[in-house]
């Protein structure tokens, strides 16, 4: 659905019209439906890759395909809905004035925007703001505005800047559920944040934004390892077997190991027995893409 391919964009700003490489051969592929999290330093260059995909900058080289249509034609926005990094009221609008403001923008008929306004309002826990000028509104409130005004339009393609940040836990987990909603209603979604305990409950994939590139991408479904407590059996024995494990910790009896997936378990739980143990427990957790993020980006590009 979002296809960039070798693309490299760089900034002169400072005085001496030094040039900054924010993206250097840049390739991305965002499948249709799926929800990918773009996770990387700061200044890794996750806004300026959506703003190419958006055509508020231009690449130097490559290309930038949504649904194979080049991103600098209309037609294409027409189908991306944004969250900026930043998002900026108009503050003499009130809520309701600005989300049926953006309804109209995006062609949706008058009456039906009255109804999804006041749908997404309420939904949002701002019911209760719509008639306030947005300049009273608080961070998380002018977050969740940013929300009902992208969702007003019904785009299938969001594009999303970091929209956890500067939300309590209540409001972070109302937007994990809208976007929980909108994945199931088939939106494709790319999304950058540096919350990613929120983000791994949410996207289907992750690219690691290192060096102006996507450096590696992780699966959700790859990782979940397993915890399994076991008695009568050490590590070696089980290497020995020629299983993938990690020791972790001894518990008097039991041990605890690390495996990487279900088959190495049915493999484990012929050697336990064999040597007259058990599985006593087995706990399955989600790798957490914390731990993969502090092995994949360092942080020297920071001050690239
Ligand atoms: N308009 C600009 N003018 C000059 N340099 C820019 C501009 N926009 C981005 N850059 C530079 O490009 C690099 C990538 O910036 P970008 O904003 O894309 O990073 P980011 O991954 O979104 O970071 P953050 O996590 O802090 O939001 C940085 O070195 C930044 O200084
Ligand atoms: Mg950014």
């Amino acid at each position: 659905m979002i296809r960039m391919k070798n693309v490299s964009k760089s900034f002169r700003s400072d005085l001496l019209r030094r040039k900054r490489i924010a993206l250097r051969g840049m390739n991305l592929h965002v499948r249709r439906g799926e929800t990918y999290a773009l996770l990387g330093a700061n200044g890794a260059g996750k806004t300026t890759t959506m703003k190419l995909l958006l055509d508020l900058i231009r690449p130097d080289e490559g290309e930038i395909r949504v649904d194979g249509i080049e991103s600098h034609r209309s037609r294409c926005r027409l189908r991306l809905g944004y969250i900026p990094e930043r998002p900026y009221f108009f503050p003499h609008l009130t809520g309701e004035e600005l989300v049926l403001y953006y309804a109209a923008l995006s062609g949706v008929e008058r009456r039906l925007a009255r109804v999804r306004c006041d749908k997404l309002l309420e939904s949002l826990g701002l019911a209760g703001a719509a008639s306030k000028k947005t300049r009273s509104y608080s961070k998380g409130m002018l977050q969740r505005l940013a929300f009902a005004q992208l969702l007003v339009g019904r785009p299938e393609i969001l594009i999303l800047d970091e929209p956890l940040s500067g939300l309590d836990p209540v409001g972070r987990r109302e937007i994990r559920d809208i976007l929980l909603r909108e994945k199931e209603r088939g939106s494709t979604i790319l999304i950058s944040s540096h919350i990613l305990e929120d983000v791994e409950k949410v996207c289907d994939r992750a690219g690691f934004l290192v060096d102006g590139g996507i450096r590696n991408e992780v699966d959700s479904s790859g990782t979940e390892v397993l915890e399994v407590e076991a008695t009568g059996i050490a590590a070696e024995e089980l290497e020995a077997a020629k299983l993938v494990v990690e020791q972790i910790a001894r518990v008097g009896e039991r041990t605890r190991f690390r495996l990487g997936d279900e088959k190495e378990l049915e493999k484990m739980n012929e050697v336990v027995r064999n040597h007259g143990g058990e599985i006593v427990s087995v706990n399955r957790h989600a790798r957490s893409l914390e731990k993969l993020f502090v092995e994949n980006v360092s942080s020297r590009e920071v001050n690239r």
